[in-house]
């Protein structure tokens, strides 16, 4: 088996991705490494569920900079003592900028809770059931400058239920946590 791909994992709130990506890195259906948590929330539970798995974690709260260069410079530091090698956004609340883009060019995924390019931005499930929709889903995409604009690399589409979002969110979280395992494990055997 080729060498663990060493990951980043960026959240700012519950992890369930993130929890969902730990299990499967250590049931080695991942054949992959989390070597740290980024999040710019200290107080997030994600915090507490890396904490909990013995994973390392950087927070730093952008407030506390000057300027986003200054805020990713340090995160940047961060993931290069970690020797990480990509960047996977799991519930990132906040735009990549150019220092991390240009640090690791093509190394960046995010995962969405829509069929892109419908619904980005931030509540894409509550935007979905707003429009009426009756099929959403998750996409799984490389990061850009943009809002969720980045190119596509996997999407699976998940029915609305009844109109429901707890029921539709429920639903697309079960999804991600596949899509995203199996998307990973894609690329990093690539
Ligand atoms: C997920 O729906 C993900 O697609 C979006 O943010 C949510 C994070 O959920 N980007 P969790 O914190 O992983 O539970």
């Amino acid at each position: 088996m080729t060498s663990k791909t060493k990951i980043a994992v960026f959240a700012s709130g519950s992890g369930s991705n993130f929890a969902a990506l730990e299990q499967a890195c250590k049931q080695q259906e991942l054949n992959a490494e989390i070597v740290l948590l980024v999040t710019d929330r200290p107080n997030a539970l994600v915090v507490e569920r890396a904490e909990k798995a013995g994973i390392p974690v950087a927070a730093f709260r952008p407030k506390d900079f000057d300027t986003k260069e200054q805020y990713e410079e340090a995160v940047l530091s961060a993931l290069r003592e970690s020797g990480t090698e990509w960047l996977i956004l799991a519930g990132y609340m906040r735009l990549i900028g150019s220092t991390l883009l240009t640090a690791y060019p093509s190394r960046i995924v995010n995962i969405h809770p829509s069929l892109l390019p419908s619904f980005p931005g931030k509540d894409a499930i509550g935007q979905a059931v707003a429009h009426g929709v009756k099929v959403t889903g998750v996409t799984v995409h490389f990061v850009d400058e943009g809002m969720d604009t980045g190119p596509i690399i996997a999407q699976q589409a998940v029915e609305v239920v009844d109109g429901d979002i707890d029921q539709t969110a429920e639903a697309i979280h079960a999804v991600e946590h596949e899509l995203f395992k199996s998307t990973l494990q894609m690329l990093f055997n690539r």
